[in-house]
């Protein structure tokens, strides 16, 4: 089996049985905020998309290009499609001229001509991805791989009960927007971030070993950003709260922790594994590469930057009546919302200013007010969040009628946040969900999962705790770390205090736990 790497979570595998290009992404997302590091826009793309099978993991951005798929892909390829509840990810696919689909169930292997199998895993909850993101097994002659991409499974029995994994591909790196956005003094920003920074780090120690594959490839991050607004989020600057360390930071935490089977794909490098090893080409000397990764950025930063500019360009539409197209596109989805509008709690507001970010003299001010329903110009009136924003960037969403805020606005990171209490997910949730199929299968979704009776019980220390973590489920025999009272969950971090039940890190969330009589 062939591993050629396409940057970021992209890569395409060669087999004896068909070949799967995964995620080719190149050219940027989200506002023109992220780009691929590192550059990978001169790989022999025509050469590279000329393959039997396509797979897109999910809908984020910086997995689906739609122009790079359009324009690159061999429209014969049979697309690999994850079982999703909406139909999305396929009717976008179709549009672009995909017309071979194998829709494959969620854990179920499937047999491919000449004995090739591929295995994909769909995760489903309205926080995964932009309501599904997924990973894919492939197995070919005895040579098991798992792009586990960006996806968070709750564990990883289900491809372990397959058999030995010789590669396992895996994000270790941040992919959002906290909590560099939020209005904080920068040294709780710092604290913030390094503590996230570690988190993710431990959570991807935690999936290796669960694995145990006899190589690991850190995929799916970081971008890198190359406005000037955004340029200070590269971690080139030695900050240890940066969210996004590089595939040369992974090598040296995962030595600390012992690890030392780690292969790096730059775009264009090239493995070959088999059951007895692994052998690894690169385009350049990788050390040397990530040593002078500062020229490498600032040189990306000039050449795109035309890029950026013709993008902006674009992005304002001032006839556009913002407030009257805001309501008219959430009241009524208020109208129908159960959990998530309860879950949110109380008023959101928007303050927009005359810039492209949040810099800038705020010139219209939009109040969601979750609880009555309603959308309205914001009096001054206390609210739970608060977010700052461009202008154009609300003309644009409302232009091209998107459906999902968090796919755009969020992900770009151009905007800055802040918030009385505690984070809460159903805000992100709901600007995910602003059509009316997302909504309906998000509130669906809410009401399985909080009906749900967690009844296993596990033991840590001396609690004795639900076993699945009341976020997503994770187990947290295995994901649950215990320090005094307050338990950690190291799937997505999440901290619960066990006396009261309550959870420290989201509203809405109890914890069942019992202290164990000695
Ligand atoms: S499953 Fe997300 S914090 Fe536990």
């Amino acid at each position: 089996m062939r591993i050629t790497g396409t940057g970021h979570a992209g890569m395409r595998i060669d087999t004896g049985a068909g070949s799967i290009l995964c995620d080719p992404w190149v050219n940027p997302a989200y506002f023109a905020s992220w780009f691929p590091f590192p550059d990978n826009a001169g790989l022999d793309w025509a050469a590279l998309g000329d393959v039997d099978y396509l797979y897109v993991s999910h809908l984020h951005r910086d997995h689906f290009d739609a122009a790079h798929l359009r324009r690159f892909v061999s429209k014969k390829a049979t697309v690999l499609l994850p079982q999703y509840p909406t139909s999305q990810l396929e009717d976008e696919l179709r549009e672009l001229g995909f017309s071979r689909f194998l829709k494959t169930r969620s854990n179920e292997v499937h047999e491919l001509d000449g004995g090739l199998k591929v295995m994909i895993q769909a995760l489903t909850s309205p926080t995964d991805g932009p309501i599904g993101d997924s990973s894919l097994w492939v197995e070919y002659a005895g040579v098991r791989l798992l792009n586990q991409n960006d996806a968070r499974p709750a564990d990883l029995s289900v491809f372990a009960e397959l058999g030995h994994v010789h590669a396992h591909l895996l994000q270790f790196s941040g992919a959002i927007w906290y909590p560099m956005v939020y209005e904080l003094p920068q040294a709780a920003k710092t604290a913030f971030g390094k503590q996230k920074r570690d988190r993710q780090f431990d959570r991807t120690w935690r999936y290796i070993a669960d694995l145990n594959a006899d190589h690991v490839f850190p995929i799916a991050g970081p971008p890198c950003f190359l406005d000037d607004a955004l340029w200070e989020f590269n971690d080139i600057f030695g900050d240890e709260g940066n969210i996004f360390p590089d595939q040369a930071v992974f090598l040296t935490e995962y030595a600390k922790v012992g690890g030392s089977n780690g292969i790096v794909l730059l775009p264009g490098s090239v493995t070959d594994l088999s059951v007895a090893g692994a052998s690894t080409t690169h385009p350049v000397d990788v050390a040397a590469f990530f040593a002078a990764k500062t020229a490498h950025l600032q040189d990306m930063r000039q050449r795109k930057a035309p890029v950026i500019a013709a993008e902006k360009a674009g992005w304002s539409h001032p006839q556009i009546d913002v407030l009257g197209a805001v309501k008219k596109r959430l009241e009524p989805l208020l109208d129908e919302s159960l959990y998530l509008a309860a879950g949110v709690g109380g008023p959101v507001r928007l303050d927009l200013t005359d810039t492209d970010g949040p810099h800038g003299r705020v010139v219209e001010s939009i109040l969601i007010d979750f609880p009555a329903r309603q959308v309205r110009p914001a009096a001054d009136e206390k609210v739970r969040y608060r977010f700052t924003t461009g202008r154009v960037l609300l003309e644009h969403l409302i232009h091209l009628d998107e459906g999902d805020w968090v796919n755009s606005l969020f992900l770009s990171c151009r905007f800055s946040a802040a918030r009385i209490g505690q984070y809460n997910e159903f805000i992100y949730s709901f600007f995910k969900c602003l059509t009316e199929e997302r909504l309906q299968y998000a509130e669906g979704w809410y009401d399985e999962h909080h009906k749900a009776v967690d009844a296993e019980d596990t033991h840590l220390g001396d609690w004795t705790v639900q076993r699945r973590c009341p976020h997503l489920k994770a187990d947290l025999s295995r994901f649950g770390v215990l320090d005094g009272d307050v338990l950690t969950c190291q799937l997505h971090g999440w901290k619960f205090d066990l006396p009261t039940g309550r959870c420290l890190t989201s509203v809405g969330h109890q914890i069942r736990a019992e202290k164990t009589t000695p």
